[in-house]
């Protein structure tokens, strides 16, 4: 079953292809007339369940908008809407779903919940975040990068404050498109181990660097996230931020970074916490296409998954 799961579950060459079919349907919708793309609709006549038990804006409407695009229809259910979580066990609904909708995507906090959703579910699972990874994402910020600055094979990439579970996906990418991966943060909110210890033993350099001005040296790709993310204690967040202040993208920061740098964030960010404004909106910042490849690659992902 080709369910996406986790990056480092997937085989390289597959993580490839999804990425030029995601360009190369973006392609065709900027250049081919709408009527043209309508008759294309490779997921017409399939139901995908989009499952949130956490909130989300561009997950829950780039998904939906992209099954639209391909001429499949939605089903979109909140954790208010569901059993999931409520007393029935993931296996049971997992078994259930598969006998209506033909895709399930889920986006809930245990990464254990996804797995067995996927053990149970004779359709394909696709991640739509939990609280360890977020595959999509990082699947559209390698194209992101691609598009603006060719292959990421041997760049620097720079993880910079909170090591999120996007910062795992990164450290999963790592291995899958042979990039060079440099988490700068505190020690205590460094990425889990097993996802630097999978990184190292496939084969991508990760080093840990707590100096800024040392980290940014040679970065090719600069990219942080919020500070308290959604499954975050709030009584914590004094402390959190106190650490994570010495990490803050600023101007000054991305000076220290090649010149052509890229900035990158998935996005809800926190506007003057772990990134500055001028950095969001300056010349260097490649967030808004970050958010549209969400789009396309996830249409991507979905074709794969369905091979269609
Ligand atoms: N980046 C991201 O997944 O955004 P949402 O939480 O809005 O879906």
């Amino acid at each position: 079953m080709p369910h996406f799961l986790e990056i480092f579950r997937t085989d390289a060459n597959d993580l490839r292809r999804i990425i030029a079919a995601a360009k190369s349907m973006k392609s065709a919708r900027l250049g081919l007339p709408k009527a043209a793309l309508d008759q294309k609709r490779p997921l017409a006549g399939h139901m995908i369940a989009l499952i949130f038990e956490k909130p989300s804006t561009r997950t829950r409407v780039s998904f939906d908008v992209g099954v639209r695009q391909l001429g499949g229809e939605t089903i979109v259910l909140s954790r208010n809407d569901m059993q999931l979580g409520h007393g029935e066990t993931i296996a049971d609904s997992a078994r259930v779903l598969s006998r209506y909708v033909d895709l399930i995507v889920l986006r809930t906090f245990e990464e254990a919940v996804i797995h067995e959703m996927a053990e149970y579910a004779t359709v394909p699972v696709i991640n739509g975040l939990t609280n360890r990874t977020h595959p999509c994402q990082v699947m559209a910020d390698v194209m992101t990068f691609e598009e603006h600055r060719g292959s990421l094979a041997d760049k620097k990439v720079v993880w910079v404050g909170d090591g999120t579970n996007v910062c795992a996906s990164f450290l999963q990418a790592s291995a899958k498109f042979d990039f060079k991966l440099t988490y700068c943060g505190p020690t205590e909110l460094r990425p889990d181990d097993e996802f630097v210890n999978f990184a190292v033993a496939a084969g991508a350099a990760v080093t840990f660097e707590r100096d800024i001005e040392r980290a940014m040296d040679g970065a090719d790709l600069v990219v942080t996230d919020t500070w308290i993310s959604m499954h975050d204690s709030k009584d914590t967040s004094s402390e959190r931020e106190a650490l994570l202040r010495p990490y803050q993208v600023t101007e000054a920061v991305m000076r220290l970074a090649k010149a052509d740098a890229l900035f990158m964030h998935c996005l809800p960010a926190h506007r003057g916490e772990e990134v500055t404004s001028d950095v969001m909106d300056g010349s260097q910042s490649v967030i808004w296409d970050e958010a549209e490849n969400r789009l396309h690659v996830q249409k991507a992902i979905m074709r794969w998954c369905l091979n269609q």
